[in-house]
């Protein structure tokens, strides 16, 4: 693990063998020194910088208020970045709306308010291809691949669904969208331990089928034992990076992130 400041973070430590990235080496998100903010005069994110190669599950974790979101929503366009750029397969993309981003294949799931709570899952799913109706049969066959549960409920009203249900429903939103790269925020937040863990086997699941993968989570440990690299972002920077085995091993990172972890210590 290697503390990234001062230095640019476009360079990432040694892929862990039977690592995605051992093998492809292709960049695919890369943030460089991105100040971003919403109000004039105050920055959120200072100088934030973040890689994600091809096939990689990236974890992002940090404190809350640590701009977490709002680096993937400087990615997907919907905060004004200010300095720095943001690259998508090494072309300048820094500011594109978001419209234009789904269309260069990037995906992008919010925390909340992420469905359409007054339509059905089927018409939640099918809203953004409705241009492109001869797509819907695959896309829909490839996501109810991986949510299989939504295949019974397809007519019911996305509104009277759990919060694990409607999670679901997001990412196969996002999904049927095609995305190269997916960015979800915090995919396991007010769920149940054993619905978090269904949340992180599917995530772990699209990115297998090939979607790079950018995950914000607040559950670290989670996040860190499932993701090829992680971030750990405060006060709007990347403070440090690393394999996601490297930043739960790290002290630093235990004592002043991971927090509880570090209580096995004796005394
Ligand atoms: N729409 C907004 N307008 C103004 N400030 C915002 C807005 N959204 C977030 N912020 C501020 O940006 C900071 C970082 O927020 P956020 O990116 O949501 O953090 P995290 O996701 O890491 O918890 C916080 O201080 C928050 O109050
Ligand atoms: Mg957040």
């Amino acid at each position: 693990m290697t503390n990234v400041k001062p230095e640019a973070a476009t360079e990432v430590s040694a892929a862990e063998p039977g690592s995605p990235v051992a093998e492809t080496r292709e960049l695919v998100v890369e943030a460089k020194n991105v100040t971003a903010g919403y109000l004039p005069g105050i920055n959120i994110l200072n100088e934030c910088s973040l890689t994600a190669y091809k096939g990689e599950l990236i974890g992002i974790i940090g404190p809350n208020g640590a701009g977490k979101s709002t680096l993937l929503k400087a990615i997907f366009g919907l905060v004004q970045v200010r300095g720095g750029e943001i690259n998508l397969y090494g072309e300048d993309i820094t500011n594109l709306k978001a419209n234009e981003l789904v269309s260069r294949g990037v995906g992008f799931v919010p925390q909340t308010e992420n469905v359409f709570p007054t339509l059905s899952i089927r018409e939640n799913l099918e809203m953004g291809l409705f241009q492109k109706p001869k797509e819907i049969d695959e896309r829909l066959a490839f996501v109810l691949g991986i949510f299989p549960e939504l295949e019974k409920r397809l007519k019911q009203r996305a509104g009277s669904l759990s919060g694990g249900e409607r999670q679901m429903v997001a990412m196969s939103r996002a999904l049927m969208m095609g995305p190269h790269v997916l960015l979800l925020d915090e995919p396991s937040a007010g769920l149940s331990p054993v619905r978090q863990d269904e949340a992180f086997l599917r995530v772990k699941e699209i990115n297998r089928a090939g979607v790079t993968t950018i995950m914000v989570e607040q559950n670290a440990q989670r996040c860190l034992e499932i993701a090829d690299r992680g971030y750990v972002l405060d006060q709007g920077t990347d403070a440090y990076t690393g394999t996601g085995r490297e930043l739960l091993g790290d002290p630093k990172v235990i004592s002043l992130y991971l927090g509880t972890l570090g209580d096995e210590d004796d005394d």
